[in-house]
């Protein structure tokens, strides 16, 4: 009941919002803590964040394994030896399979550079600007086997500005991401918590 959710945090890249993740959890009081980083390419920028925050970090090269089932059980093998309860996307480019996502039905949360439903899928801020919209944002929501189009657990709103072009969009965009990914996996983390309490 008391213990805080262990977390595995799936990334691809640069890994600012895992940082952001990480860096929520370094207090005692957060109701998760960051278990492991995963990563599909072993150069990702975001697996020596990890491991100079001192959170344990493996790459798994993807393109190693036979396919996608093969790498996905790889991957469960080390969810589960890091006892993780919850999954979070960050940045994660690779679709998983609706095997996975069953398997951890309601464990899994991504964060996406949209206001959803609006803007699946990739290249949200260029589309953002190019359909002239006045407000655009991000949004956590667990994942199901339809691509960004999970239940909503959060979303932060920014407007578009004169003069932005997709970099500026981004980076105000990702200002508000490192605010939201935390606040919303510590909610989910205390709703596992509760549930625990009730079992
Ligand atoms: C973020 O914009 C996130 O919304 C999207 O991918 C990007 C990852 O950036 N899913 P980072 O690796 O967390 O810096």
């Amino acid at each position: 009941m008391t213990g805080r959710v262990r977390t595995g945090v799936l990334i691809s890249g640069r890994g600012s919002n895992m940082s952001a993740l990480i860096e929520a959890a370094r207090n005692k009081d957060f109701p998760a803590e960051i278990a492991l980083v995963l990563s599909d390419k072993p150069q990702a920028a975001g697996i020596r964040a990890a491991q100079l925050a001192g959170v344990a970090a493996l790459g798994l090269d993807a393109k190693r394994f036979a396919g996608k089932p093969e790498f996905e059980a790889a991957m469960t093998v080390a969810l589960a030896a890091a006892e993780a309860e919850l999954i979070c996307l960050a940045g994660f480019m690779r679709i998983l399979s609706p095997a996975f996502v069953e398997r951890w039905r309601g464990r899994i949360l991504n964060i996406h550079p949209s206001l959803l439903p609006d803007l699946r899928g990739l290249q949200t801020h260029e589309r953002a600007l190019a359909e002239g919209r006045a407000e655009h944002g991000c949004t956590v929501h667990f994942v199901t086997a339809d691509l960004d189009a999970g239940p909503i657990v959060a979303q932060a709103r920014v407007p578009v500005l004169p003069g932005d072009d997709a970099d500026r969009l981004a980076a105000r965009v990702l200002v508000e991401e490192h605010r939201l990914y935390p606040e919303a996996l510590a909610t989910v983390a205390r709703a596992i918590r509760a549930g625990r309490g009730a079992e």
